[in-house]
């Protein structure tokens, strides 16, 4: 089969003929329409995911994606020959991911049915973003009268914060890195832009908001530090990449959590309802095919990715 794999950690992907995936007990072979990129997919072929990660070589590129069973390796399963599916696909251990022809389905990986009227680009640029950022909100516990600054806003995981912030009854500050984008996140519920390139604390001020959640995908130490002075008392600073110490901010009266996504088919079904009645809409920037990948995952690397990027198998 076709696949964009690394033969080592560190490598550069390429376009790879390797054999396709058997399901064993308990697992659905399926065959890829499409593929949700995400920042983890580099990081894990780089080696940045070790300790979470275990790798076998070549290793297939990818987490997310959307197609359809086509063989069952006997037992119980979930899932039928004939379904159409989506979820993450966490096979890293055996070298397999979803920039391929076929991946395989473990009994515990959050995979399910795809809405009938769901197409398959729409489904793969679902799983980590929209199950990340239904977590975010919950664990920070976004709800009415509070602000909200949200650091990475116009990223896959971002959009979908300033969504759910906004539609939870919050008033969103988003950052942005182009002014052409700050029309997007306003259309998608905030109440005010921030400009990233600039100094960010000044900004908020202006705005007058007593900031009681931070949302950060992006920033490290230091400037996490420097974000947080934004915090009323006795607020929350939520991250993705794991760059809050809980008890610095304990000291300091606030509440950090470094947020990791523990994704299941009932949280999928939950964000396909979201998509579906129209409370969460998925921008998806770029559609490259397989071929292509290594350049859109060059492209997530350098930060040019600008949105949500799937790729068509
Ligand atoms: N812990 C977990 O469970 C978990 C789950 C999902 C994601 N993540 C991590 O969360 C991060 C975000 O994921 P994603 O899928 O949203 O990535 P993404 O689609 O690449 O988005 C990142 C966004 O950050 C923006 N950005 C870059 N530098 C910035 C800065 N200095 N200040 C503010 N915004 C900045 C970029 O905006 P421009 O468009 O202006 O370049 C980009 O849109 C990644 O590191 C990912 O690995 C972790």
């Amino acid at each position: 089969m076709r696949a964009i794999a690394v033969s080592e950690y560190g490598a550069t992907p390429s376009l790879m003929d390797l054999p396709e995936p058997e399901p064993g007990p308990g697992e659905v072979q399926v065959e890829l329409v499409a593929a949700g990129l995400n920042p983890l997919d580099w990081k894990i072929a780089e080696g940045m995911r070790k300790d979470s990660y275990d790798a076998s070589f070549p290793l297939v590129l990818g987490v997310d994606g959307a197609g359809v069973v086509t063989a069952s390796g006997g037992g119980d399963t979930r899932l039928r020959v004939g379904d159409r599916v989506f979820g993450s696909f966490y096979g890293t251990d055996r070298g397999l991911g979803t920039y391929a022809e076929f991946t395989v389905a473990r009994p515990d990986d959050p995979v399910t049915r795809m809405p009938d009227d769901m197409s398959y680009v729409l489904a793969a640029a679902l799983p980590t973003s929209g199950m990340t950022a239904c977590g975010l909100v919950e664990q920070a516990g976004v709800g009415p009268e509070q602000t909200v600054l949200v650091i990475g806003a116009t990223g896959g995981v971002g959009q979908n914060v300033v969504q759910l912030a906004s539609a939870a009854g919050a008033r969103v500050i988003a950052t942005v890195g182009r002014p052409d984008v700050a029309e997007r996140m306003r259309t998608l519920g905030a109440a005010e832009t921030v400009d990233y390139r600039q100094n960010v604390n000044d900004q908020v001020h202006r705005t007058d908001a007593a900031v009681d959640v931070v949302i950060d995908l992006v920033s490290m130490p230091p400037a996490v530090e420097r974000v947080a002075a934004l915090l009323r008392e006795g607020g929350t600073y939520i991250t993705t990449v794991w760059s809050v110490n809980p008890d610095a901010m304990a000291e300091r009266g606030l509440r950090g959590i470094n947020y990791s996504v523990h994704g299941t088919p009932e949280a999928l079904d939950h964000v396909a309802d979201l998509v579906q009645s129209k409370r969460l809409r998925i921008a998806i920037e770029q559609e490259p095919p397989l071929e292509e990948a290594p350049a859109a995952v060059a492209d997530s690397r350098a930060g040019r990715s600008g949105g949500k990027t799937v790729i068509r198998i």
